[in-house]
């Protein structure tokens, strides 16, 4: 559509295009190009996902698109150029950085994820400003290459990262996309839902993944998702978990050790317990009931509560008894 965004599209387009030949192609680029090589990507997918680099000038970009007879100053809420205070000349927004076209969902770009090449600059990730066109909250990293093979498959990948989509594609996981961060806002959510019911959370493997994992697990199955959570090992990411232990590994890891979020959550809370203790084992139980509480299921609750029963020897008419209490302890 002809609309008041067409120049801040076509600059955008054209910035991806620059970026990505100055990758591919240049002397100028050939760092960030090994940079990406040595973290394990293929050709392929540095041009599937149109890799890019934002050279270390001041104003690349910024001279491309005047060369291109483009209004500069019209692109100042745009977020690829800076204007400073003092009037003085506009200048580019990245440099020196990996640039990963962000998309809107008819496939068009309108931002871009860059990262450093070296450990030391901050902040690792620099996105592009809110804009009238860019708007992260309510796109997803990925939905316009994978939203056919998500319905395909019938089953969606979230991630957190643009490198954990793109080692997944690698491995054969095509249908990844991820929301840039932790958050999932309802809007995601549902755009999600309108792909695909089923969902696997694969999140980086620390204390922050799995409390976003918990959390946007409940915003997807409050719109009618089901949430399989993919248990990345403490300590590592999809990325280097793909890195390390490879595609096959990382496939089976996907698609046959995914749990529900309630087993995760046992699970995790099994990992921090000695159970041969009694104290611990007691303790054990009461946060399992409690995790329990939350499970809106008869059939669910009572498959977990089979299970503890069997597990510590006890009747299941105690276990029913404990659950009330600690839900009448609650409300
Ligand atoms: P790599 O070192 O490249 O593998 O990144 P990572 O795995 O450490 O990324 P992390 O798990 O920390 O973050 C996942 C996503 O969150 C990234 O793809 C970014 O979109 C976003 N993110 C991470 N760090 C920053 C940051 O410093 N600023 C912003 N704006 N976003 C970030
Ligand atoms: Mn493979
Ligand atoms: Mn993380
Ligand atoms: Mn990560
Ligand atoms: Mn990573």
């Amino acid at each position: 559509s002809s609309d008041v965004h067409d120049p801040l599209r076509r600059a955008h387009e054209l910035a991806a295009r620059f970026y990505h030949h100055l990758f591919m192609n240049t002397e100028q680029g050939r760092n960030a190009f090994q940079y990406m090589e040595n973290r394990g990507l293929t050709e392929q997918a540095l041009l599937h996902f149109q890799i890019g680099y934002a050279p270390n000038e001041r104003s690349s970009l910024t001279t491309l698109l005047e060369k291109r007879e483009f209004d500069v100053q019209s692109l100042e809420s745009g977020g690829l150029l800076q204007f400073p205070e003092d009037g003085r000349k506009a200048y580019d927004r990245f440099h020196n950085r990996v640039m990963f076209p962000l998309h809107d969902l008819q496939g068009r770009v309108i931002g871009f994820n860059g990262r450093t090449l070296h450990k030391e600059s901050k902040p690792k990730y620099l996105n592009s400003p809110e804009t009238e066109l860019f708007k992260k909250n309510e796109i997803l990293y990925g939905f316009h290459l994978a939203k056919q093979t998500v319905r395909k498959k019938d089953q969606l990948v979230l991630f957190e990262g643009c490198m954990d989509v793109i080692s997944a594609w690698m491995a054969g996981v095509d249908h990844g996309m991820a929301a840039l961060g932790t958050s999932l806002t309802t809007r995601q959510a549902k755009l999600i839902r309108k792909l695909t019911e089923n969902v696997v959370l694969c999140y980086d493997g620390d204390h922050a993944g799995r409390e976003a994992a918990f959390k946007n697990a409940q915003s997807l199955q409050s719109v009618g998702c089901n949430v399989l959570i993919c248990p990345i090992p403490d300590g590592s990411d999809p990325d280097e978990y793909i890195q390390t232990q490879g595609h096959e590994a990382f496939r089976t890891l996907v698609y046959e050790r995914s749990q529900s979020v309630t087993s995760f959550k046992i699970q995790s809370l099994r990992r921090e317990k000695n159970l041969q203790r009694e104290g611990e084992q007691r303790l054990y139980i009461e946060q399992v009931l409690e995790i329990l509480l939350d499970i809106e299921s008869a059939i669910d609750r009572e498959y977990y509560l089979k299970e503890l029963s069997f597990e510590f020897n006890l009747s299941m008419e105690a276990l029913h008894t404990e659950l009330n209490d600690l839900s009448r302890k609650q409300h």
